[in-house]
């Protein structure tokens, strides 16, 4: 499929963790833990795949992995997810500005000042909370709702309500993820996916950088022409 030029780009639709900023190490730790107490075998596979995906179905995938999906109650499961999210905001609120990913304020300030739009895209319940503590409120007026989704990521529900807040046709935007479940709901949604990261992981990407560091407006531009 043909996606825009960078001259077409009105609006940048962002991932918060393991984009903005490293909460994604917060939430694997929570999980891992969680999965360690359930005797469940942790890997790299099972991380990676946990990005990007709503609380609930975390736990499934994490119960799924040691085939214990029907080895608990709907209340327990539920009272599993609190208790990963508990350990999940002792940790977001000791954060600062200075875990903000490098590069991202100044890429931020550089969207700001070009005149594009900015939303939020995360599956997190714990967005607006994250943004607060970084101090990066004010850059996102625009935060989609993860309670209003009927269906987590990789549907491409989250970034096409994104675009949607924005007022913007999603040829016209971009969407940033750290996430192969991310990426592909970007690209499902018809926008153009930068993806922030490893290059096997995220090989669905329409551009793709190590780090966040290296995502300019000038390095988009040359990427997409
Ligand atoms: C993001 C993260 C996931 C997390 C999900 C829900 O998508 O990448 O790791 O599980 O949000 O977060 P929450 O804070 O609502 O549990
Ligand atoms: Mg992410």
């Amino acid at each position: 499929m043909v996606k825009a030029s960078f001259d077409q780009i009105k609006g940048f639709v962002f991932d918060l963790d393991g984009v903005i900023t490293d909460t994604s190490l917060y939430h694997t730790k929570a999980w891992h833990q969680l999965a360690d107490k359930l005797d469940v075998a942790w890997s790299k596979t099972l991380e990676d795949g946990l990005k990007g995906i709503s609380r609930m179905d975390s736990l499934e995938m994490i119960l799924k992995t040691g085939n214990k999906e029907n080895d608990y109650s709907q209340d327990e499961k539920v009272a599993l997810a609190t208790e990963k999210n508990t350990n999940y905001v002792n940790e977001i609120s000791k954060m600062t500005p200075e875990n903000i990913l490098p590069g991202i304020k100044d890429f931020l300030d550089d969207l700001r000042a070009n005149g594009y739009q900015i939303a939020l895209a995360s599956a997190s319940k714990n967005g607006p909370t994250v943004l607060k503590n970084l101090e990066l409120t004010d850059y996102f007026p625009k935060i989609v709702d993860p309670a209003t989704l009927s269906k987590g990521k990789p549907d491409p529900e989250i970034y096409t309500k994104g675009a949607e807040l924005l007022g913007l046709a999603p040829e016209t935007c971009i969407g940033v993820e750290d996430a192969a479940a991310g990426v592909q709901a970007i690209n499902a949604a018809n926008e153009v996916s930068v993806g922030i990261g490893d290059a096997t992981l995220l090989k669905e990407a329409d551009v793709r950088f190590d780090n966040t560091a290296e995502m300019t407006l000038a390095n988009i531009k040359k990427a997409l022409g």
